[in-house]
């Protein structure tokens, strides 16, 4: 992978990588594009990485569909796709972790202990393996795009790391893989993540900058869905990942939810007044 990701990138030229665990969906598309258009070539991994997932959590039955996903990242004009094994990534006796203190505890963090880890140390085994000069997450995990920020800084790592927007279906919902779990009146119910963002957003428009009452509002659109289950509504420092008493610096609105036993995530961001 290292060789072909090193002849794809001759001098001058810059490769983009866009780092994936499948089941790929227009999110991950728009992040394919962002790549093409602000590289030469662009490189994409699949991989569901186990590190990154609970004991209770989904990782046996996340949706897998190489083969759709091979002939779409074609078709996108990716010049490289990498799919390791879980042994080539995880060989045996494989005990070596990223850690970025302070940040993997918050947001889904708190409910998922250890996944972050997972991701960070993925991440950072990724950029080694492909060494690309820019490197593509969706602010739809907005919490991993801010530890994968520190850890790149924090470890001097040379890559550019760009951000790029949410992709939603026309009902707001936020375009994630774990959709698939949903049955119809589940699907219905997911609207109520991007409905109390809506909410927040409105008020956030007409001036009110409180978190405490923006989060109060928020929390009365998901009483009126009683079947979906809170884990957190969050207003926080968009870099710490720190609870804000007040929006007017601008802050990242965050929630998370579980709807059946599917847990979805969802963001906007405030810009705030200055
Ligand atoms: P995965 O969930 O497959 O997501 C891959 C990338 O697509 C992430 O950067 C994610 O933020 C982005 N993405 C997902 N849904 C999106 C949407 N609706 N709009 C825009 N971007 C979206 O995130 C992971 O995989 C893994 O944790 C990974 C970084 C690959 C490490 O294993």
């Amino acid at each position: 992978m290292r060789a072909a990701c090193r002849a794809a990138r001759p001098e001058q030229r810059r490769l983009g990588f866009v780092p994936t665990m499948g089941a790929l969906h227009a999110g991950h598309i728009s992040l394919v594009r962002a790549a093409r258009q602000q590289c030469d070539a662009v490189a994409v991994s699949i991989f569901v990485n186990p590190t990154q997932f609970g004991p209770k959590e989904d990782f046996s039955k996340y949706p897998r569909s190489f083969e759709r996903d091979r002939e779409t990242l074609e078709a996108e004009g990716v010049a490289i796709l990498f799919a390791p094994s879980t042994e080539e990534m995880y060989p045996p006796g494989a005990t070596t972790f990223v850690a970025v203190e302070g940040l993997s505890e918050k947001l889904c963090g708190r409910s998922r202990p250890g996944h972050f880890r997972g991701v960070a140390t993925v991440v950072a085994k990724l950029f080694n393996i492909v060494e690309p000069d820019c490197a593509f997450f969706g602010q739809k995990d907005a919490a991993q795009a801010a530890i994968i920020r520190r850890l790149v800084r924090d470890l001097d790592l040379d890559v550019e790391i760009v951000v790029c927007p949410i992709v939603r279906e026309p009902d707001g919902l936020a375009l994630s893989s774990r959709n698939a779990y949903l049955d119809s009146q589940q699907r219905e119910q997911a609207t109520v993540l991007y409905r109390s963002l809506m909410r927040v957003q409105t008020l956030a428009d007409t001036g009110e900058s409180d978190s405490a009452r923006l989060i109060a509002a928020a929390l009365e659109v998901f009483e009126q869905e009683p079947a979906v289950r809170l884990d957190y509504f969050e207003i926080v420092d968009r870099d710490t990942l720190d609870p804000v008493a007040n929006t007017s610096q601008g802050a990242l609105v965050a929630v998370a939810a579980f709807v059946g036993s599917t847990r979805l995530i969802d963001n906007i961001v405030l810009h705030g007044a200055g």
